[in-house]
């Protein structure tokens, strides 16, 4: 308990003295939302027109958050980084991060792909845990981008993180936070994660079927006017 008293002062000092360069930070921060707002826009077109082409929309929600000043200051610290708004900038690519959660995983392929060959996007990192997936199961593709904004005093190329899972990749992120980050679970966390790993290829594998089916539904062939199945 003391320990966890101790590293929270430590944490609060720290903000403290972050908050007393505040113009530079709150400008910094400024400038994320600025990015987070136009891939943002970026996506939200892509979608509208994706779904007149598609009569359904590629993706199913999408969300935004800036980074909160603790997490900033925890990640600054764990990287052993000064806490300066330069290192900030220089260092973190998540501090404006949007999820897109997709139906299926082709919608994120497609989008991130059209995302991607906008002359404006630059792609500084692509992670793809979809096809291959971290130890423990979790999957989603992740990317770092750089957008220019437009300020009063010129153009900032700014980093965003966004990340695309589909609904089922995301329960099952849900659930696996829980035991990251939740202390005292009871029982025996090995077999947890063992079982959430299986949950984690049978939804793979659930995603995978239920893409096909949908094609099948989607398709423009009749079924009747298929080619006869050759006789063995
Ligand atoms: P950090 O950003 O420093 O954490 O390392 P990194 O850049 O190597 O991270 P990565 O791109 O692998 O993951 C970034 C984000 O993806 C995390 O902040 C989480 O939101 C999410 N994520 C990554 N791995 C996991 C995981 O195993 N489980 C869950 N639930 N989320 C994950
Ligand atoms: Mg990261």
């Amino acid at each position: 308990m003391q320990t966890d008293d101790k590293k929270t002062k430590e944490l609060l000092d720290k903000a403290t003295k972050l908050f007393e360069q505040t113009k530079p930070f709150s400008e910094l921060i400024m400038r994320y939302k600025c990015a987070m707002l136009e891939v943002r826009t970026k996506l939200d077109v892509l979608n509208t027109q994706l779904s007149l082409e598609n009569d359904r929309n590629p993706f199913e929600s999408i969300s935004c958050r800036i980074k909160s000043v603790p997490s900033i200051l925890e990640k600054l610290e764990r990287k052993g980084l000064s806490l300066t708004s330069e290192a900030i900038e220089q260092n973190l690519n998540d501090v404006a991060g949007i999820r897109v959660i997709c139906s299926f995983p082709d919608d994120i392929y497609v989008l991130a792909d059209r995302l991607c060959s906008q002359d404006d996007i630059r792609l500084l990192e692509k992670k793809d845990y979809i096809k291959n997936p971290k130890p423990n199961g979790y999957r989603s593709l992740h990317l770092i981008v750089e957008i220019p904004i437009f300020l009063m005093d010129g153009k900032k190329y700014m980093r965003v993180e966004v990340q695309f899972r589909t609904i089922a990749m995301d329960f099952w992120a849900s659930l696996e936070h829980k035991l990251k980050y939740k202390k005292d679970i009871p029982g025996d966390i090995d077999d947890i994660s063992r079982r959430l790993k299986e949950c984690s290829d049978e939804i793979s594998l659930l995603d995978l079927k239920m893409q096909e089916i949908h094609k099948q539904i989607e398709s423009k062939v009749p079924a009747g006017s298929l080619p006869p199945k050759k006789e063995k």
